[in-house]
């Protein structure tokens, strides 16, 4: 079976490079000027598959609504959003924790301490989930700057090598989540696409295990 007639969402950003060459060894056709084209949307030569390039946290959104039958996007961004879709696959790229972090010898000393994070559904739920009362407050990135100027005590973010905490001075206290990347699919086009889904996920598959 040829893939062809999907429209796949991509994340824009840190996993675009690793993403696209999975999906090449794996034989998936991908547009050639895919990295270095402005376009949002772009075709295979052949008119086989759509890919839309977009901002990581709206992947779930273009996927959930139909727009796009397949998304690649980290766990992380999966479950902040946690849309009505169906996970088929872990890449096994991209791979990172959720963690909780902040100055190193300090205990929370208010009785609702303040949570700084770019992922308040996640942070929330860790803590409701450990009977823990805590104000979290919303920051769009650059999370480590919370504790250094008094905004939160603590952070909810990822971390992969640990450079970006330790360079500010920060040390990880729990971990939450493990995170990777993920294909998902949209619930309608896996029953009316299932055949060219089934052949994606194969295909895909063949790649990432032969690199575990
Ligand atoms: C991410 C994340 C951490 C950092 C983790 O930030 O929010 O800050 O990378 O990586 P490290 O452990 O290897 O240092 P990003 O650079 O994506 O920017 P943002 O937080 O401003 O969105
Ligand atoms: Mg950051």
């Amino acid at each position: 079976m040829t893939i062809q007639g999907i429209t796949v969402a991509l994340s824009k950003g840190r996993i675009m490079d690793s993403t696209l060459k999975i999906l090449r060894e794996a034989g998936i056709p991908v547009p050639e000027d895919i990295e270095s084209s402005r376009k949002l949307i772009l075709n295979t030569p052949n008119g086989e598959i759509d890919f839309i390039l977009a901002k990581p946290v709206d992947v779930p959104t273009y996927v959930e609504y139909g727009v796009a039958d397949l998304g690649i996007v980290g766990k992380d961004v999966l479950v902040e959003a946690d849309r009505d879709l169906y996970e088929l696959l872990d890449l096994g790229i991209g791979k990172c924790k959720m963690s909780v972090a902040g100055l190193p010898n300090t205990e929370p000393h208010t009785s609702m301490p303040r949570i700084a994070s770019k992922y308040p559904r996640i942070a929330t739920e860790y803590f409701r989930g450990r009977g823990q009362q805590v104000e979290v407050i919303f920051l769009n990135g650059s999370v480590e700057l919370a504790p250094l100027i008094g905004l939160a005590e603590r952070i909810v973010d990822v971390v992969e090598t640990g450079r970006t905490l330790k360079e500010n001075g920060l040390v990880v206290q729990e971990d939450i989540l493990d995170i990777s990347t993920r294909l998902v699919a949209n619930r309608s086009s896996f029953r009316l696409k299932s055949g060219v889904i089934d052949e994606f996920v194969r295909l895909v598959r063949g790649v990432v295990e032969q690199k575990e």
